[in-house]
């Protein structure tokens, strides 16, 4: 399946940590247009690719799909890009320039490439053209202190990105700074290819408010969809919330599924997802500290199932 915007298009940010392939493969079931691979770094894919595989590794329910490189070296983007083109199931490659972990900007990659327009230029005419992928796309901010994205995004326009996604938000604004759409509107408006909206998204009325406020071809969501890997059916039909019956097989899903993925590692990687899941319920603070010291797979599947079906009972 290819990829286009013939209509607004519902995206899965990608989140290190959080968005892997059995996270990644709930949130398809619900409908996500693209989902994306957790930020995979340039040079660890390099230097160990099998490693690197695991964070990119995709279901085939993800069609289309997109891998997210970091990175702020050519050459060894371009060995990146040469290691994924072997690969098969992957329509679009993204760059990251929106990171603002210390770690990644100190290597002058993710949101650093804010501060470097020409270098970030470089990257993607790299990706652009050593990929055998249908598509290139980037991922920026606004700036890194100060606003420059209209810049930043005809540069990756001019350097042959497909499209781009806009996180409303400066470096310095970090994740909870208040998201300037009309700054995503004015990139739109300057640009010919595709433009998607991100920042706060996490609502059918608040994904058609930016729709339309922004102009932008698509919106991606990202917190918005950590602990409910079901909004994007409401996010794309605006439909009533769904059967907490539902809800609840859907939660063993993604536990089971992590299981199938991490193997008994999966316990405990997903117990920040619990940690979400459980939100607001009755009794969540001492199943959390029950579930934090149990690495059974079997043993916490019980007590995960009992919690929630005491949750439909109730
Ligand atoms: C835990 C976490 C991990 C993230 N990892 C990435 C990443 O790997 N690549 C990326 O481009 N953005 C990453 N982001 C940024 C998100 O993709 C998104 O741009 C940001 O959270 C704003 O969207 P939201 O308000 O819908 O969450 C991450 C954000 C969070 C909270």
């Amino acid at each position: 399946m290819g990829f286009d915007f013939s209509q607004p298009r519902f995206l899965l940010a990608p989140l290190a940590g959080w968005t892997d392939r059995p996270f990644r493969q709930t949130v398809k079931r619900f409908g996500a247009d693209l989902t994306v691979s957790e930020m995979v770094s340039a040079n660890a894919l390099v230097h160990n690719p099998s490693r690197s595989l695991r964070l990119y590794e995709k279901s085939p329910l993800e069609d289309p799909y997109s891998v997210q490189l970091a990175g702020s070296n050519t050459e060894t983007i371009a060995q990146a890009v040469a290691i994924l083109n072997d690969e098969e199931g992957i329509d679009i490659i993204d760059l990251n320039a929106g990171c603002p972990a210390p770690k990644v900007v100190r290597s002058g990659g993710g949101s650093c490439l804010l501060q470097t327009p020409a270098l970030l230029g470089r990257l993607v005419e790299t990706i652009k053209k050593r990929s055998q992928k249908p598509l290139t796309s980037v991922k920026i901010r606004l700036g890194f202190n100060e606003l420059n994205g209209i810049e930043l995004a005809k540069t990756c326009e001019a350097a042959g990105a497909d499209f781009i996604t806009v996180h409303g938000r400066t470096r310095s604004g970090g994740f909870s700074a208040p998201v300037n759409y009309d700054a995503i509107g004015e990139i739109k408006a300057a640009l010919k290819i595709p433009v998607v909206a991100n920042g706060d998204i996490d609502s059918y009325e608040k994904a058609q408010w930016v729709l339309a406020h922004t102009g932008a071809d698509g919106v991606m969501i990202g917190r918005g969809a950590m602990g409910a890997p079901w909004i994007f059916e409401q996010l794309k039909r605006g439909e009533a919330d769904l059967s907490d019956a539902l809800r609840f097989s859907v939660i063993l899903e993604h536990f089971d599924n992590m299981l199938h993925f991490h193997g008994q590692r999966g316990v405990a990687i997903f117990r920040k997802h619990l940690h979400r899941y459980t939100k607001g319920f009755h009794g969540a603070t001492a199943f959390r500290d029950r579930i934090n010291r149990i690495d059974n797979p079997d043993e916490a599947r019980v007590q995960i199932a009992a919690f929630f079906a005491q949750g439909v009972a109730a």
